[in-house]
């Protein structure tokens, strides 16, 4: 049995995240190191894309959440967004066979009418094609940052209050979720970032109230099937406790 294996009889499989949120940070500094440009690093990246979808496949993650680009990546030098917005339409065509047969569900989360028409398409043919899959749930996102997403929420309660159609006191936090793009989506139980920093991004800021937070500082074109099921053995060392004292959640309480 090869270590990958080891570590992976090693997992208590009562115990498994049932979504994991990663952000995908490193590509840039991973292609300055072999003396590269940065867009060869995004394209390493994608074979990590299709390494950790095909891991929580196996592993039986239900949903997991790819921060692939997020409104403040349009700053970034026009020829790198343009070649990331080519990556992502291209990544995604050549993966569909292989989605398809492992089952795997592809939801797009963000401002998906930003994105360029040739990629766009793309995403939305493999979001259709997908529909009907049972398996893991990959949800990309596009054009995606937090406070956008909640603007837009506050924005839609308040339409619907305005017109009467609301009354803002029946507004509670699962309504609020209701109208956050990962509606219906349960919120992530782990959140890994790659490349060092440790922050967060404006990355699903509502939704990871309770989330475990793993940062390492392995690049995301390295990031291993082996790091990353190190960081479900760290997850599954960790008592979430949702303010309850230990004791309590001992207790079952
Ligand atoms: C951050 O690294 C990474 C991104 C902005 C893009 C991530 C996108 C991919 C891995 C490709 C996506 C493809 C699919 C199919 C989802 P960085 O450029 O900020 O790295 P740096 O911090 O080293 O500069």
């Amino acid at each position: 049995m090869d270590e990958l294996q080891k570590k992976i009889s090693s997992l208590d499989h009562n115990r498994m995240p049932v979504h994991v949120a990663m952000i995908m940070d490193g590509n840039g500094r991973w292609a300055k190191r072999q003396g590269f440009a940065r867009s060869d690093g995004h394209a390493e990246g994608v074979s990590t894309v299709h390494r950790v979808t095909k891991l929580s496949s196996d592993l039986g993650v239900k949903y997991l959440t790819l921060y692939a680009f997020s409104t403040e990546n349009w700053n970034r030098p026009a020829d790198e967004v343009d070649t990331l917005m080519y990556l992502i339409g291209w990544a995604i065509e050549r993966e569909l066979p292989e989605l398809l047969e492992n089952n795997v569900r592809i939801h797009l989360l963000g401002d998906i009418d930003r994105i360029p028409e040739e990629s766009r398409k793309k995403l939305l043919y493999a979001r259709d094609s997908t529909a009907h899959c049972t398996g893991l749930q990959l949800n990309m996102c596009l054009s995606y940052s937090s406070r956008w997403e909640i603007t837009e929420a506050a924005r839609r309660l308040a339409r619907k209050a305005a017109a009467g159609e609301l009354d803002p006191d029946s507004i509670s936090e699962e309504m609020f979720a209701d109208n956050l793009t990962t509606a219906g989506i349960p919120d992530p139980d782990l959140l890994i970032r790659t490349g060092g920093e440790e922050r967060i991004s404006n990355y699903l800021l509502w939704q990871i109230a309770y989330s475990e937070l793993y940062f390492t500082p392995v690049l995301w074109p390295d990031f291993s099937d082996e790091e990353y099921v190190d960081a479900i053995i760290d997850f599954q060392s960790r008592e979430r406790r949702y303010g309850k004292t230990s004791e309590q959640v001992q207790n079952n309480e």
